[in-house]
């Protein structure tokens, strides 16, 4: 053979192992299956396999149509990386995850990033296929000053997704994150369902999931168990439903922190619907820090059919935030809170205190309903609600009683 097509069949050949095909014309078009073994993953759980999933993903994303990478059975050792697209020619690109990732645990690497493993800029990623993402926090939690102290070092979130449109993620698993276990920021039309979160009641910081700055979350039939909040909602939401999630143990059903920072954007259209709280601190909690910087909204949002079993504080709005306690007593939250809705909340509360309103001095609370609340205390006497700032609409069961 001459050179020349000795070169030529060498090219094609390097092309079909790496998943490529060529079409008439010379066009190269996805064969659409990228396995990280074929990348030089080692799937050893000792060898860095960092590489060989970023040249896997490369690959993966610069091909075209319906795109598959595969991380088969096994454990892969993974530094802090970044699946970022755009992928310009991919129609659909799904991750196919059986295998354990397994996180480094020296904090150093992760000094550019408070992320492990991130997917960014890409439209219609699935991630699925029961996999485990194992954050190792257990090695880094005692290290971990956040909740103490204000000018903490962050430690990494463990699943990030930055930027995605049209994302699926579908049956995978997050154990034992240094940080929150999966945070979605910045994203359009994000479907997670079947998720399993687990971190002991006492690891710092592990939220479950944590909602920023997204429009149109649905989150369903999913377990968390964690040692903070089970899912966050956090500034800048919209279109945000969660349905079918047992909680338990950590902090509850979060919407907040907001106001803590300058120019946050406002909170508006949440659903909670058919969840389970077991033996969390809260069970569904809206939170706003009482010195915030800024004016926001937190607007429309519907909580119903949720069972309490054993909580500490069920139904709470708090308005007074400030942990650190560094705020003047005479602080008033700028954060408007109006249009939410409690319908048919039951079960039993760990303190004699099932309902809690404290609104806000300055921007009182508005439009608050509670509709069919049954929560009975789990000790011995009948619990009470205690309001501030806010004149509740009441329909339906109530115990306990209505505030005077
Ligand atoms: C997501 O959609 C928004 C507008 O709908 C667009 O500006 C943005 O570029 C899209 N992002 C990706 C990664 O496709
Ligand atoms: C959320 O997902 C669940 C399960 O797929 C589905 O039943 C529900 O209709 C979805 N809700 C919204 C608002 O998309
Ligand atoms: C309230 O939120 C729901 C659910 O996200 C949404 O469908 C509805 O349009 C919102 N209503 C208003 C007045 O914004
Ligand atoms: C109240 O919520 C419980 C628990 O989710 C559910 O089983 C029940 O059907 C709901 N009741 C009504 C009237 O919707
Ligand atoms: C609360 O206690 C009352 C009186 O014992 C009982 O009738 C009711 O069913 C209880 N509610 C719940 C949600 O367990
Ligand atoms: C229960 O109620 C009784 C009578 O009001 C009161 O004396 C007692 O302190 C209450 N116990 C608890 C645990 O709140």
């Amino acid at each position: 053979m001459e050179m020349e097509k000795k070169m030529k069949l060498l090219f094609l050949l390097a092309l079909l192992c790496h998943g490529f095909s060529i079409t008439d014309g010379g066009r190269v078009v996805g064969l659409g299956t990228f396995n990280v073994m074929n990348f030089g993953a080692r799937g050893n759980g000792v060898t860095d396999d960092s590489q060989a999933f970023l040249a896997a993903w490369k690959a993966a994303c610069a091909s075209t149509g319906a795109v598959n990478l595969v991380i088969p059975s096994g454990t892969y050792f993974l530094n802090p990386i970044k699946f970022r697209g755009p992928c310009k020619n991919v129609q659909s690109l799904t991750v196919q995850m059986k295998g354990t990732l397994k996180a480094s645990t020296d904090l150093k690497q992760y000094k550019t990033s408070g992320v492990w493993v991130e997917f960014g800029w890409v439209d219609g990623l699935t991630l699925t296929g029961g996999g485990t993402f194992n954050g190792q926090g257990e090695v880094t939690w005692p290290l971990n000053t956040c909740p103490k102290q204000k000018n903490c070092k962050i430690p990494p979130t463990s699943l990030m997704f930055v930027n995605t449109n049209n994302t699926i993620v579908n049956g995978i698993k997050s154990v034992n994150s240094k940080f929150f276990h999966i945070g979605v920021l910045g994203c359009q039309n994000f479907q997670g369902s079947g998720i399993k979160i687990t971190a002991p009641a006492e690891s710092p910081n592990t939220d479950g999931i944590h909602l920023e700055r997204n429009s149109g979350v649905n989150i369903s039939n999913s377990e968390i168990a964690t040692g903070d909040d089970c899912v966050s909602v956090g500034q800048g939401n919209s279109y945000i439903t969660l349905n079918g999630i047992k909680c338990g143990p950590g902090h509850g059903i979060s919407v907040g922190s907001l106001g803590k920072y300058k120019d946050e954007k406002d909170v508006q259209g949440l659903i909670v619907q058919d969840c389970t709280l077991t033996e969390t601190d809260n069970g569904i909690r809206i939170k706003t820090w009482a010195n915030s910087p800024t004016n926001s909204i937190c607007a429309n949002m519907t909580f119903e059919n949720i069972v309490m079993n054993n909580v500490a504080n069920p139904i709470i709005i708090d308005q007074s935030y400030c942990p650190y306690a560094s705020c003047q007593s005479s602080a008033s939250s700028k954060v408007k809170i109006s249009d939410i809705h409690f319908k048919n909340i039951t079960g039993t509360s760990k303190t004699p205190v099932a309902v809690t309103l404290r609104c806000s001095k300055g921007i009182p609370c508005e439009r608050v309903s509670l509709d069919d609340v049954d929560l009975n205390f789990t000790g011995e006497n009948s619990t009470f609600a205690t309001c501030l700032n806010v004149k509740a609409e009441y329909t339906g069961t109530q115990n306990p009683p209505p505030c005077q």
